[in-house]
Parts: C-alpha cells; sequence; structure tokens
C-alpha cells in the first residue's frame, strides 16, 4: 500500500512530463475508444476517438468524484480561451452539460451563441462519475476553441457537488485545487503501449554513462555506438524507448539517433563521444540521417506499426549509430551527472517489413534561417522535388508517423503531398506546435507516397518575444525547421530532403560579387533595424529566394537549384460550417454585401 501511494505520488507530482498510463477508474468506458490516457492518477482518466469523416470528436470522462466534472481546450493551456464542458449526474440519473467559455482565470460563463458540447450518457459508481460526450472540432463559434490538428492542451477540474438547480444560485461551485492539464495531440496520438506488452523480448541500451553535463547554456553530446556484436542475425526493433535519469527531466532537451553511413569507419577502440563540435569533421557521415528521436514532453515509449520493424545488426549495412543528447541548462548548473539513453525492443522474428526514415524542411543553418525579432508570423517554406522521388518503389511507400520539430519560436510545422502538382493532403500538419510538449505523431490513416510526389513544408515563427534575428541552428535558441516521417519498406539511400537558401540569393539580398559566409551574414544581418517596412521585406525575401534543394544521404546528397519555389492547387480552405448551415466565408460576404449596401445608400 505504502508502495503503490509512493509510486501514484510521484507519478502525479511528474504528470506533466511522465504518463504514468495507468487507467485507474473502476468504471469500464461505456464503448470501445481509440485512445485513451491517465490524466491524473487514481483522480482522472480520459478516452476518446476522432472520427474525421465527421470532423466529430467523442469524449469519455471519467472523475472520482460524484459533483460535477469539466473537461476543456485551451488556447495556452490556462483557463483564457478555454472552451469547457461543465457536466454532472443529477440526482434522477440524468446528465446535465453546459458548455462554458472562460474569458480568463474566473468562473467561465455559459456559452450563450451555441451550444457545441453534446451529452450522450453517464452514471455514477463507486464515488466515480463517467460522461461520454461529443464536440465537432471546429465548431465555428467564437465561444469555442477549435481542437487543432498537433498538440491540444486540455484541462480539467470537477467540484464535489453537483450544482442545485432549483436554487437561483445553483452554479458551480469553485474547483479549488482540484483541477489539472495535459498536453496532448488528441487528432493523432500513438498511444503507447504498457511496456509489458515487451516483458519478454530481447533488449540492448545505447546510453550515457555518468556523463558530467557542463554547466553551459545548451550541450551538444555526441556518442557512437556499434551494432551489438552479439546480433550475429539481422533482427527487428519493433519499439524503442527513452531512457531519461528521472532526477534529470528538466536537462535532457531530445535526443536523435543517427544512422552513420556504411562507409563510415571508427577506430573501435575509441570511439567519439564527447562535445558534437569536437567531432564536427569525424562525424560528418553520421550528422544527416536521422533514425528515431525523442524531444521533451513526447511519451518514453514508442510502439513501431505491427508490420513493420526497424532493422539492426547482422548484415543490416549500418554498423555505427551516432546518439546525439541536447542538454539545456539555462541556469547554468553545475555538477549534473546524466546516463540518459535510448532502449530497444527486439522481436523473435523478423517483420514483414523494414522501417526507414525521411526528414523533410529546411537545413538548420543560418543560411537557411534568419528570422526577424518581433514578428508574430514568419513563414519559412521548403520544398522536395518530384526529382527527389523518383527512385520511390514503384508500389509506393507507406508513411504511418510524422514527428515535427522546430526550437522555442516554432508554432505550425506542416507538410503537404503535392501530386502533379496538386496538393492532394496533409503529409502532417502540426498546426499547433508546442515547443515543450513534442510528440511522435501516429497518422490518422497510413499514407502512400509514390515515385514523382512532392512535398511542400512550412514552418512558421513566432518572435514577438524576441529582442534580436533568431538563426538556424542547433542550440535551443537557434531555429530548425523539420518534420521526420516514419515509413516503409525502407530505402537505404533517402533519408532526407530540404532547402537551404541560395548563395545567389544571399549575394543579391547583400549585393556583394562573392558567395558570403555565415558569419558574414549574420554581422551584415545584424546591424539592421527592424522596422515594420523591413520585416515585410525579409518576408518577401524569403517567399521568392533561390533555393538549393538537397536530397539523399549523408555524404552523397543531390543538389538542385530551385529557382522558385513551385507553386501548387492547394487544398480548399476549411470553412465553417455551423449547425445552421451557412459558413463563415458566406457571412463575411453577407456583412461586405450590407456594408456595401449602407454605403451606396448614405452617399
Ligand atoms: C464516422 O461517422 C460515420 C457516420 O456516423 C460512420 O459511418 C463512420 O463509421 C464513422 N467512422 C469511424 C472511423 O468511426
Ligand atoms: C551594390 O554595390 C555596388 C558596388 O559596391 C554599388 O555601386 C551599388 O549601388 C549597390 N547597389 C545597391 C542596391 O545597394
Ligand atoms: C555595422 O555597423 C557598425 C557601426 O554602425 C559599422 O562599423 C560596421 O561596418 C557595420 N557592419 C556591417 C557588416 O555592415
Ligand atoms: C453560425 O455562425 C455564425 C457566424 O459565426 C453565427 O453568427 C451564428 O450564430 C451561428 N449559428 C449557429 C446556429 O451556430
Ligand atoms: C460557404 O459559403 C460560400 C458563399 O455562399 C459558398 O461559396 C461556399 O461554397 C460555402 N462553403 C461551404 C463549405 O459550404
Amino acid at each position: 500500500m505504502m508502495w503503490a501511494y509512493s509510486v501514484a505520488q510521484i507519478c502525479a507530482s511528474l504528470l506533466l512530463i511522465y504518463q504514468c498510463n495507468a487507467i485507474t477508474s473502476p468504471i469500464p468506458p461505456f464503448v470501445e475508444y481509440v485512445h485513451s490516457t491517465e490524466l491524473q492518477t487514481n483522480v482522472a482518466d480520459l478516452w476518446w476517438s476522432v472520427n474525421d469523416t465527421q470532423q466529430e470528436i467523442t469524449f469519455e470522462l471519467h472523475i472520482r468524484s460524484l459533483g460535477w466534472i469539466a473537461l476543456g481546450i485551451s488556447p495556452a493551456g490556462g483557463m483564457k480561451g478555454a472552451d469547457i464542458a461543465i457536466m454532472w449526474v443529477d440526482s434522477q440519473g440524468k446528465v446535465v452539460l453546459q458548455d462554458r467559455y472562460a474569458s480568463g482565470e474566473s468562473k467561465p460563463v455559459i456559452d450563450d451563441t451555441t451550444q457545441d458540447w453534446f451529452a450522450l450518457q453517464g452514471r455514477e459508481q463507486n464515488g466515480w462519475t463517467a460522461i461520454q460526450f461529443k464536440r465537432l472540432l471546429d465548431t465555428c463559434d467564437p465561444m469555442d476553441y477549435t481542437i487543432k490538428s498537433g498538440t491540444n492542451n486540455l484541462i480539467f477540474a470537477y467540484g464535489l457537488v453537483d450544482p442545485d438547480s432549483t436554487q437561483s444560485n445553483g452554479d458551480i461551485t469553485y474547483h479549488d485545487t482540484r483541477r489539472g492539464s495535459r498536453r496532448i495531440p488528441l487528432r493523432s496520438y500513438n498511444d503507447p503501449p504498457s511496456e509489458d506488452k515487451f516483458a519478454n523480448l530481447e533488449t540492448f541500451e545505447w546510453r550515457l554513462d555518468n556523463y558530467l553535463v557542463p554547466s553551459t547554456d545548451t550541450t551538444y553530446h555526441c556518442k557512437i555506438h556499434k551494432a551489438p556484436s552479439h546480433l550475429t542475425t539481422r533482427r527487428h526493433s519493433i519499439a524503442n524507448k527513452m531512457i531519461i535519469d528521472p532526477a534529470n527531466v528538466d536537462l535532457v532537451h531530445h535526443l536523435l539517433l543517427y544512422e552513420c553511413d556504411p562507409a563510415a569507419v571508427f577506430d573501435e577502440k575509441n570511439l567519439p563521444d564527447g562535445l558534437c563540435d569536437d567531432f564536427a569533421e569525424k562525424l560528418e557521415l553520421c550528422s544527416s540521417n536521422i533514425a528515431t528521436g525523442w524531444a521533451i514532453g513526447g511519451d518514453f515509449l514508442l510502439e513501431f506499426p505491427q508490420e513493420a520493424g526497424y532493422p539492426i545488426g547482422g548484415d543490416f549495412p549500418v554498423k555505427y549509430y551516432l546518439l546525439q543528447m541536447h542538454y539545456d541548462n539555462p541556469r547554468l548548473q553545475s555538477g549534473r551527472r546524466d546516463s540518459s539513453g535510448i532502449r530497444f525492443y527486439l522481436s523473435n522474428e523478423l517483420r514483414q517489413q523494414e522501417l526507414g526514415f525521411l526528414t523533410l524542411g529546411t537545413s538548420s543553418s543560418v543560411k537557411a534561417l534568419a528570422i526577424p525579432p518581433k514578428v508574430n508570423n514568419f513563414i519559412v517554406d521548403s520544398y522536395c522535388l518530384p526529382e527527389a522521388t523518383q527512385n520511390f518503389p514503384k508500389d509506393g511507400i507507406t508513411v504511418t508517423a510524422a514527428f515535427p520539430h522546430t526550437h522555442l519560436q516554432g508554432k505550425t510545422v506542416w507538410s503537404k503531398l503535392i501530386r502533379n502538382g496538386v496538393a492532394v493532403q496533409y503529409l502532417f500538419n502540426a498546426d499547433a506546435f508546442d515547443f515543450n510538449y513534442q510528440f511522435n505523431h501516429r497518422l490518422p490513416e497510413p499514407i502512400k507516397l509514390y515515385p514523382g510526389d512532392a512535398f511542400a513544408t512550412r514552418c512558421v515563427y513566432n518572435t514577438m518575444n524576441k529582442e534580436s534575428i533568431t538563426w538556424g541552428g542547433e542550440k535551443t535558441k537557434n531555429e530548425m525547421c523539420l518534420n521526420m516521417f516514419t515509413y516503409y519498406p525502407r530505402m537505404n539511400d533517402m533519408y532526407m530532403c530540404a532547402t537551404v537558401n541560395h548563395p545567389s540569393a544571399w549575394k543579391k539580398q547583400m549585393n556583394v560579387s562573392e558567395t558570403p559566409s555565415s558569419a558574414a551574414i549574420q554581422r551584415w544581418l545584424q546591424n539592421i533595424t527592424w522596422t515594420p517596412e523591413l520585416k515585410e521585406q525579409w518576408q518577401q525575401f524569403y517567399n521568392s529566394a533561390p533555393r538549393r534543394g538537397f536530397y539523399g544521404r549523408s555524404g552523397q546528397f543531390h543538389s538542385k537549384e530551385i529557382k522558385v519555389l513551385p507553386s501548387y492547387k492547394d487544398l480548399p480552405s476549411e470553412t465553417c460550417q455551423n449547425s445552421t448551415g451557412t459558413n463563415q466565408t458566406f457571412n463575411l460576404f453577407l456583412m461586405l454585401a450590407l456594408f456595401c449596401q449602407l454605403l451606396i445608400v448614405n452617399s
């Protein structure tokens, strides 16, 4: 008992970081759901399914209370701007639901525009309340908040008694400390299974050994690992687990595993292990073939799709792997030691398919990313040309997961599939990207890609909190623009398809005759006072600058100039369609028409 209690305590106190995915509600859910998660140990559990055809989400919330219970969708994780469903099962056993809206940290008001949450059923048992309810993803109601693709902010709360509707003051009671929040991608959650599922499998780990983390703001630590020599025949990893030292959850920012090109050779007795910058040249053949990764806020256990495994050992040509750890130590603490790393679970039998990883976006460099300060919406586009996918297998590849990644200023990352000049669908849209909560998203449906397909990738940045320019680079305060996809069958010559601004673009912009170095670009831009006009011009520069497109694998990138980013017929814009059957385009049109009429009448 004592032990169970302390585990629960730890889980509760680390809730935002550790997901202890055990469901504790004693009430079985009314139906089966695609997703479930614990919101708070022994207090709150949530199940949900998304119906993409209906654009609707069905939730089931269980909370250990016989009073009112509430779930909200919030823009930033607090109450401000949150759309909240407050519900209870009354003394007659009837479910009551109120659609509410919070304009700040005060009692949310009844949403008096439209009722967009619908109670389906509910019951009380063993001191818990269970209620099933639904909502459209986008209700088009200004007193709601859209459930965007990407990472959503959920808030929950509960009271100890039901509001008494027979009293004039029969309103909800204050929740006090009975509340919590959770960041989770509702539309693309890759529910981590229970670790028990892999309990009988062979494993191996690549970790640091009590590494003394430098007392500097950002550390990139690089360590080369060799495929375990006891794996004499090829094996498949079917899941991996990030092993983050519990004491260092504040320190480990992200971890990326790169495959070194088969041509890479190392002194086996002296494998590189230290600051990445100290080994930059040695690691060149290990620096762009990203395999799996994890970043802050993500789940620790990652299971691969059932039909595919990640090959390792035996005759698999990749022999060396680079484990890159990014430590974020803004308080410059010294004496912190870390042994974090990654564990692989190996299946007993090979699976049908082998997994590969494909990264889209831009290079993480000054030449690719230079973002002015105090801009709300700075757009950096990138394009992967149809030439790059010419060698995709004729039967296509199947993409199953997406791992979008930027640093602090990123707010949206998306990639669209472009076929014959037409945007077919999003590969993945992290419309609501949250740097502090990064996930490996499971695509709602796997997506097939064929030779000749192209991809447009966009990263959108908000630099309103910055005083100076933000550069592309690896430090936390630098920016990146990456969208990494898991797919099968694996191709061994295609890891990355990305862009960087072409040297000619920089020469023209800076009015110099020689290709400027990164340092020269930085010196030149550092002097600029960013007026609104200049910021606008800089966005224009990014919209029209020629790019160098590069694709392939490390050491063997193909490169091609892209004079202008190709245009394509875009996806139809998402228009709101609320229950009256009107839509906002129409309403805007109507308002404009009325306004014009007014002008005519008045003149
Ligand atoms: C979505 O809803 C439609 C209409 O109710 C239903 O026919 C379909 O099976 C649902 N899809 C899923 C995945 O539940
Ligand atoms: C570019 O540089 C040349 C020579 O340094 C100068 O003559 C020209 O005026 C400059 N053009 C602009 C637009 O600054
Ligand atoms: C930047 O401004 C300083 C002082 O205003 C000047 O001395 C320097 O030459 C400028 N640097 C560049 C690269 O324009
Ligand atoms: C539909 O949307 C319009 C515009 O947002 C809003 O004024 C109207 O009240 C909505 N009607 C219903 C029934 O949702
Ligand atoms: C929204 O209204 C506009 C104007 O009437 C119409 O052209 C458009 O097709 C409507 N969109 C949808 C999704 O109903």
